[in-house]
């Protein structure tokens, strides 16, 4: 029996730093508190689901895309769009760094795609030489990319990745799970055909909504398929042709409301038009410039405790910190102690790195101060409880000294 004090207790709930679902924003939580309304209502396609739209083409800095909004999560975004341009036989790329990737070769493998893997070793940059000479020999229909791959957390460079797949007439698939509204992800001007995120990681939304941004040459390979796509509910080319009104290339009349290829869900709706505002508000660039800076003093804080990442130094990733637990502690008891004692939750890694790595989430409003310094603090006190030392307070003191560099 476990006689310390259990600070974490009386909180009800633990802090979440995995890598999402993160924390809401207090507006985010007050939007859903509302009365139900009716999904195909007029107000509610007005005033709601049509700014809500237009906002997040801001927000996936698509001015020439269009943004799908849809009940589900961020499997439900890729298997959407891969349903949706892919066709059976079709060859696809798909570049694998860890366990996302992995999850987009199973979806594409299910829509019946020629899948090629490009398999990249965990926690390493891609081999852009390589990649291409790859591209020229399966010449594939589509490439996809993990942007910000969660289970390793790094970041791998869509730009270029998305100027191969270009250069050799394929169409760029990307997850952005991990880094939309989080890290800067330029849909048009990489050339990014389908951008496919959720709502619970840095958009700080609630889990539940699944989002396509989806370019005009995407909607080209959609209309130009020999057999219609083999999902009803989530086939995009459905989507556009009763979501989008005609000024803008769909079939609903300008003015009317347009029908739902599947009900809306009104209250998860509500909270990312929320999340969405704010994060109009706030502005892309300081934000991005948020996670960097919240990013880079979480690994300083690591770095003074003797803690190392995982991933090469080239391609940490300022939304999800991957780094090793130190040798001899079971990365489980961390995670545990960690939220019972101190009340802040932290992930363990995924599938092989499982017993070798731990996450952690700095995304929406997470990547602040008021989030990495406790979790720093936090993650001191259970490393110590269960006998690792490292020099009292270094790691806060390292990631205050990052915060207020910032701040001169
Ligand atoms: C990069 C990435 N892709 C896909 C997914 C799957 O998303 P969801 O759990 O929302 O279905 C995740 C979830 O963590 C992720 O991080």
């Amino acid at each position: 029996m476990d006689s310390s004090i259990q600070w974490g207790k009386p909180q009800a709930r633990p802090i979440l730093m995995i890598p999402g679902p993160t924390e809401l924003p207090w507006p985010v939580i007050q939007a859903m508190n509302q009365p139900p309304t009716i999904q195909y209502d007029l107000h509610f396609d007005v005033k709601v689901l049509e700014p809500i739209t237009l906002a997040l083409r801001e927000v996936f800095q698509t001015p020439r895309g269009e943004v799908i909004v849809m009940p589900g999560s961020g499997r439900t975004a890729l298997e959407a769009g891969a349903v949706s341009v892919i066709e059976p036989g079709d060859p696809v790329l798909v570049i694998t760094a860890g366990v996302f990737g992995a999850l987009m070769r199973e979806i594409m493998t299910r829509v019946g795609a020629e899948v090629t893997e490009f398999s990249v070793e965990w926690g390493q940059p891609i081999d852009l030489v390589r990649l291409e000479r790859e591209i020229e020999r399966v010449r594939p229909r589509a490439v996809t990319l993990v942007h910000n791959e969660t289970s390793t957390g790094t970041t791998y460079p869509a730009a270029a990745v998305a100027r191969l797949a270009k250069d050799h007439g394929a169409l760029f698939l990307l997850d952005t799970v991990s880094s939309l509204a989080g890290l800067d992800v330029r849909t048009d001007e990489w050339g990014v055909d389908l951008n496919m995120t959720g709502s619970q990681k840095c958009l700080a939304a609630p889990l539940g909504m699944s989002l396509v941004a989806v370019s005009p040459g995407a909607w080209e390979a959609m209309e130009r398929r020999k057999h219609k796509a083999g999902s009803f509910v989530y086939d995009l080319l459905r989507w556009k042709e009763q979501w989008i009104p005609t000024s803008r290339g769909g079939q609903v009349p300008d003015g009317a409301p347009r029908r739902q290829p599947v009900s809306i869900p009104t209250h998860l709706t509500a909270a990312l038009g929320e999340a969405t505002r704010l994060i109009v508000e706030e502005g892309l660039p300081h934000r991005f410039r948020r996670h960097a800076v919240a990013g880079r003093a979480f690994r300083a804080g690591l770095d003074a405790m003797r803690i190392e990442m995982f991933p090469e130094a080239s391609i940490l990733s300022d939304t999800v910190s991957c780094f090793k637990a130190p040798a001899g502690l079971e990365t489980a008891a961390i995670v545990r102690t960690m939220r019972d004692r101190y009340g802040i939750l932290i992930g363990t890694g995924l599938d092989k790195i499982r017993a070798l790595t731990l996450r952690v989430g700095h995304m929406g409003i997470t990547a602040s101060p008021l989030y990495v310094l406790p979790t720093l603090s936090a993650l001191e006190l259970t490393l110590r409880d269960l006998g690792y030392r490292a020099e009292a307070g270094a790691g806060v003191a390292a990631a205050q000294a990052i915060f207020s560099a910032q701040s001169a």
